[in-house]
């Protein structure tokens, strides 16, 4: 599939609290393109960084021609990127990566986000819970991480967090088990840290459900140029930027 570079017009790039922002933009290419579970690689500034940043696609508003992005304020790129206002015009590049498998139907489906990996399930949920049956377990650290979850707006979302200062106080990978208990589940998909996607997989693997997983690795080129995101599968070395993101977990962890 092609991907497009694009100057595109910021519509709104809001602060949710603490270090968590909402980017909406203006597309006219990508936005015909990409699915979710992709990504784009952002330029926030004309001349300040030599690479782009990868942001995964958070919801697809074709009918309003626009693109958002959740990301939370980490470096450079990122804080840059917060400077930035409605009006501004960046350059994206885009449609980029596997996406998650979207074409299912009668599944009953468990979509588990931890932190930032909350970003790319919105459209997700838009797209499986058409027809599917979706339940959505979502994790992190603090109330702001939570504040996306009044963009996504969905029905049947269970929060869970740590310390119990919000939704019920355990993690996503104890909550997930309750559920498997209750429900039939035949597929989950899950973003977050690479230690809570390796206990839902194995949570998976054990209850022989299908489970995809969406991995993050430092990016150079972001479009299999460079080899800089390798990663060993088990069927042989794959680039996560071309590859991935999305994988089947049974490919990458044990
Ligand atoms: C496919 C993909 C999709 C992503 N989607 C999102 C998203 O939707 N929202 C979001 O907020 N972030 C996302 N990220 C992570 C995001 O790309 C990094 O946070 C960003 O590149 C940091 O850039 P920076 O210039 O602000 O920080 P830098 O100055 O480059 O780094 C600051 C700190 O962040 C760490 N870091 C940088 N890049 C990564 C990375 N790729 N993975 C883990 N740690 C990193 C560095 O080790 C360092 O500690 C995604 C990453 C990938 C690979
Ligand atoms: S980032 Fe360059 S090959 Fe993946």
């Amino acid at each position: 599939m092609a991907a497009f570079l694009e100057d595109v017009k910021i519509i709104e790039n809001i602060c949710l609290g603490s270090r968590y922002y909402l980017l909406k933009v203006k597309s006219e290419k990508i936005i015909k393109e990409i699915k979710a579970g992709q990504f784009c690689m952002i330029k926030p500034l004309d001349n300040a960084l030599i690479l782009r940043r990868p942001i995964s696609i958070h919801n697809i508003d074709k009918e309003n021609g626009v693109l958002e992005f959740y990301y939370e304020t980490v470096g450079k790129g990122t804080k840059e990127l917060s400077t930035l206002k409605a009006g501004d015009i960046i350059n994206i590049q885009g449609p980029l990566g596997e996406g998650f498998s979207i074409n299912i139907k009668d599944k009953k489906i468990a979509i588990i986000g931890g932190g930032m990996g909350i970003a790319p399930l919105k459209e997700l949920i838009k797209q499986v819970n058409k027809e599917n049956k979706v339940v959505f377990i979502a994790g992190g650290r603090d109330k702001y991480a939570f504040e996306i979850l009044k963009n996504i707006n969905f029905k049947n979302t269970i929060v869970v967090s740590d310390d119990g200062s919000i939704g019920e106080k355990k993690n996503t990978v104890e909550k997930l088990k309750e559920i498997l208990e209750k429900e039939n589940i035949n597929m989950i998909f899950t973003c977050g840290p690479h230690i809570m996607m390796e206990k839902v997989a194995e949570v998976a693997h054990k209850n022989n459900i299908y489970c995809e997983v969406s991995l993050e690795e430092r990016m150079g080129c972001g479009t299999g140029a460079c080899m800089g995101c390798s990663i060993e599968t088990t069927k042989g070395m794959k680039k996560v930027c071309k590859d991935g993101p999305v994988f089947n977990s049974k490919e990458v962890i044990k």
